[in-house]
């Protein structure tokens, strides 16, 4: 099944947007059960959204082969990262229920059953077989078999953040209903501090609307919750956004940190959204020394620019200048580094875990007292 989309904005990645939503089977009790994951269960809701369009279920051999050496599916069409359903064994019957722990939800079409290398895909996919890597590890921890198939999910993920659950098909319609068409897509899973809302300024000045989409799914133990993350933001855009020209909405996937991969796979998602375009800072996506700072945006040089259609909006890493008095770069800023405010992230933590409010050059005092507040807990 497909949803009609708008023409005026970017068609959905392999043209059509997928709907894999669907009635409960009246057998699904008497099904072979799978349990899922959380980060399997955030894939499996977005493909039945369309988040994940064209991919209509979890990926055979072909496609999880293509993918990895490819950076593309069997059919040529880009994809950058595995979306697989780990299993302990072949199921017998050709239709399994998929269980998120508490009831079935969702079930599988069984395709195909594969072994797969788990090194290989941790070097293809992350670019390092490093157990320290957390997204290798989950992948180390896995289930030794793919199981590949349609899915039909009968029950969606409840969102913890329902007011900012917006479906593809929902962010498109409220782009349309806006007159966008050019519209940036903004990844992030840290709250926004004057960096960030400088990218995004900046990347707005060029295009209609943003969407400012943090991900809420899975993220390292480390990483800002992202209840807290979220009152960040609804602070920040009160306070320094205007409203008419921005969307909020949580992006329900879980991080990988697989750096670049990431890069490309966040922006073909965010396609599916409606977005035109997508901004890779630095370091985009990436979790300790594993990632070149630029890598994330050199990947897409290996892509045609019409392949993947969303269009990647690259920034340098962005710092406040003394000297200039504004945010800037190493690309619009001639001052030595004693002008820039750099602060790292153990500082930061320092400073909030104390009670006390990094500089304004660094971050807003409104999401900074929602930080504080959140170390006092
Ligand atoms: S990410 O894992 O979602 O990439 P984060 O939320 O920190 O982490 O970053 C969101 C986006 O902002 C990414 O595109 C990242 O590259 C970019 N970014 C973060 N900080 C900076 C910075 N100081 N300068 C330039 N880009 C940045």
């Amino acid at each position: 099944m497909s949803v009609v989309t708008g023409t005026k904005l970017i068609p959905p990645h392999g043209g059509d947007l997928v709907d894999r939503t669907g009635p409960r089977p009246a057998d699904i009790d008497a099904l072979e059960v799978v349990e899922l994951t959380s980060r399997e269960l955030s894939d499996l809701d977005m493909v039945a959204s369309g988040a994940l369009s064209p991919l209509e279920g979890f990926m055979g051999r072909d496609d999880y082969d293509a993918v990895l050496e490819t950076m593309r599916l069997a059919n040529g069409l880009p994809w950058a990262l595995p979306v697989c359903l780990a299993v302990d064994k072949a199921p017998s019957g050709d239709q399994v229920a998929l269980s998120d722990g508490k009831r079935a939800v969702a079930v599988i079409d069984v395709e195909e059953v594969h072994e797969y290398d788990k090194e290989n895909e941790a070097q293809q996919a992350f670019r390092t077989t490093d157990p320290a890597h957390p997204g290798v590890a989950r992948l180390y921890d896995q289930k030794p078999l793919y199981l590949a198939g349609r899915v039909t999910v009968f029950e969606r993920a409840q969102s913890a953040f329902p007011e900012l659950a917006l479906d593809p098909a929902q962010t498109r319609a409220e782009f349309a209903a806006r007159e966008w068409k050019r519209v940036v897509g903004f990844q992030t899973r840290n709250p926004i501090h004057r960096a960030h809302e400088y990218l995004t300024k900046v990347a707005l000045e060029t295009v209609d609307g943003l969407l400012i989409h943090p991900l809420v799914g899975d993220t390292k133990s480390d990483d800002v919750p992202a209840a807290t993350r979220v009152e960040c933001y609804r602070v920040l855009l009160d306070g320094y956004y205007p409203r008419e020209r921005v969307v909020l909405s949580a992006f329900p996937a879980a991080m990988r940190y697989a750096g670049p991969r990431e890069a490309v796979w966040h922006a073909i998602c965010r396609k599916n959204y409606g977005c035109s375009h997508f901004i890779v800072g630095r370091d985009h996506a990436g979790v300790g020394d594993y990632y070149g700072t630029y890598d994330a945006q050199l990947i897409f040089d290996e892509f045609e620019p019409h392949e993947l259609d969303i269009e990647p909006m690259f920034f340098e890493h962005s710092f406040w200048c003394r000297a200039c008095g504004s945010m800037a770069s190493a690309k619009t800023c001639p001052h030595d580094r004693e002008q820039h405010v750099f602060l790292s992230g153990t500082k930061v933590r320092e400073l909030l875990a104390n009670g006390e409010l990094p500089p304004q050059e660094f971050s807003r005092p409104e999401v900074a007292q929602v930080l504080i507040e959140a170390y006092r807990t």
